[in-house]
């Protein structure tokens, strides 16, 4: 598998994501995405969109704001608890997560075979997690363990402090602590506080699904891994609502369905693996998290949370509203409990990208390729005249323009049609479509596939529903 910085220089050089304001120094953790990234993103999006919403009659969308009433966030414990533990080198004066720090030690110590040790820190961590005050007993293991720092090597470190996450800002010209609210951090509040208008709008009863697609803010102190931790990203949630008593067979339910979207998205099989929470909310009463092997390690990509009916129960707390539920077939009024599945988009285009990398030997020359699904490439095909005469450019601009209408299609007449179809490869492109001097006489072309290399001759006319069959199959 390639190195993270391999990705990262191929997302910069032909234009996949660029670092936020570069010309004046970057912002951390803020990227951009370039005119190649905007098209994967949009091709993973509306994916989402399509399996979640479109393919369940249960599951409706809603588009909330970013901004909402700042009790929102006392409601949904975010203003209390929505904090990382964290921990400086005195020495470089570099900050990190002290839980993070701890899980790394304890992965360390499996690799030189101390399982013992292992088995024994990680339920000290488990058992300070779930602490009222993790901070001081996350330090104490640092201090026992002699955990040293990953930059400096050095073991002189400050205590363990809970930093809030969110950013603040403020409604109005008055910079005052009534008008401060927050950018979300998560799109799910906007689903909660809204379960009682889409029930009774969109004329769904329980069980149902809402579904959300937005931007979502953390303020990230370590961020160091390109697009898998941002301070500004987007996440696709859904919320899934059920009478108490039938959450954990649709947590079941839901888990699979999410496991096998990552599979129908090319993702290989192999590199993914359920993980089970260290910790639960106190709220929830199952978790766990899809897990991909980035080039840095199994990480998390999606959570599957169980949450009860905490979320809901809150914000009849704090909105004084009520939000029961009338369960028609039951005859049984109550809140209902939550399932929920949350997904980073970046960090989903971030999985993409490394699973899609590939370098091959191909004829004694190395070819990088991007093995997307065709339905999340960039472009979905590139269009060639072999050469520039001969009513080849007019005919390939025809087919181009056909193909345009149902796919984002590149034209491409500059250099030795290897040299073409090497660019293609390496962003990805899955087909290419050659018209040469045989297209004027029995009017085919040639197409060739990404990753076999093989090449068909087939009709013109034929091409759009070629290549429509093979997104599909
Ligand atoms: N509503 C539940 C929730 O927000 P989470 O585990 O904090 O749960 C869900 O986040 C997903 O959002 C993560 O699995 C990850 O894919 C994505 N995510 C969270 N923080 C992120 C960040 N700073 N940058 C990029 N993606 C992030």
């Amino acid at each position: 598998m390639a190195d993270l910085d391999t990705i990262v220089s191929l997302s910069k050089r032909r234009g996949f994501l660029f670092p936020s304001s570069e010309i004046y120094g970057g912002l951390g953790a803020v990227y951009d995405y370039g005119p190649l990234g905007v098209e994967l993103k949009r091709n993973v999006r509306e994916r989402w969109w399509n399996a979640m919403v479109r393919e369940h009659d249960n599951v409706v969308g809603i588009d909330a704001a970013i901004l909402m009433h700042p009790t929102v966030w006392k409601a949904s414990g975010h203003v209390d608890a929505f904090s990382d533990p964290l921990i400086d080198d005195k020495a470089s004066k570099r900050r990190y997560r002290a839980d993070q720090l701890i899980e790394g030690h304890i992965e360390k110590l499996r690799k030189k075979g101390k399982d013992e040790q292992a088995d024994a820190v990680y339920d000290r961590f488990v058992e300070a997690l779930n602490a009222d005050e993790p901070a001081p007993a996350l330090g104490a293991i640092i201090q026992d363990e002699e955990i040293r720092s990953p930059d400096s090597g050095a073991f002189d470190w400050t205590e363990v402090r809970q930093f809030n996450l969110m950013f603040e800002t403020a409604t109005g010209a008055l910079a005052e602590e009534a008008n401060k609210i927050y950018l979300r951090p998560e799109t799910a509040q906007g689903i909660f506080v809204h379960f009682k208008d889409v029930a009774e709008t969109a004329r769904q009863q329980v069980p149902f699904g809402i579904a959300q697609i937005g931007k979502a803010f953390r303020n990230e102190i370590v961020a160091r891994q390109f697009i898998f931790r941002m301070r500004e990203f987007e996440q696709m949630e859904m919320q899934y609502f059920v009478a108490p008593g039938s959450q954990m067979e649709a947590y079941e339910a839901w888990a699979e369905t999410r496991m096998q979207w990552h599979a129908n998205n090319g993702i290989r099989t192999e590199k993914l693996r359920w993980h089970d929470h260290e910790k639960l909310a106190h709220y929830a009463d199952a978790a766990k998290d899809v897990q991909y092997e980035f080039p840095f390690g199994w990480n998390e990509i999606e959570g599957i949370h169980s949450r009860t009916d905490y979320d809901l129960s809150r914000h009849q707390e704090y909105s004084g509203k009520k939000l029961e539920y009338f369960d028609q077939a039951s005859r049984e009024r109550y809140i209902p409990y939550v399932v929920e599945t949350s997904v980073g988009l970046d960090r989903t285009i971030l999985m993409v990208l490394c699973d899609a990398y590939r370098e091959e030997e191909v004829d004694g020359d190395t070819r990088t390729v991007l093995k997307f699904h065709p339905a999340l490439a960039p472009f979905t095909a590139a269009v060639f005249p072999l050469v520039k005469k001969d009513g080849m450019p007019e005919r390939a601009h025809e087919i181009e323009a056909d193909l345009r209408k149902q796919f984002n299609v590149m034209y491409d007449e500059s250099g030795a049609v290897g040299r073409r179809y090497r660019r293609q490869d390496e962003i990805g492109t899955p087909f290419c479509i050659t018209v040469d001097g045989d297209t004027g006489e029995d009017g085919t072309v040639t197409v060739r596939e990404r990753d076999s290399m093989e090449q068909d001759r087939i009709p013109a006319e034929n091409v759009r529903r070629y290549i429509e069959d093979r997104i599909e199959g």
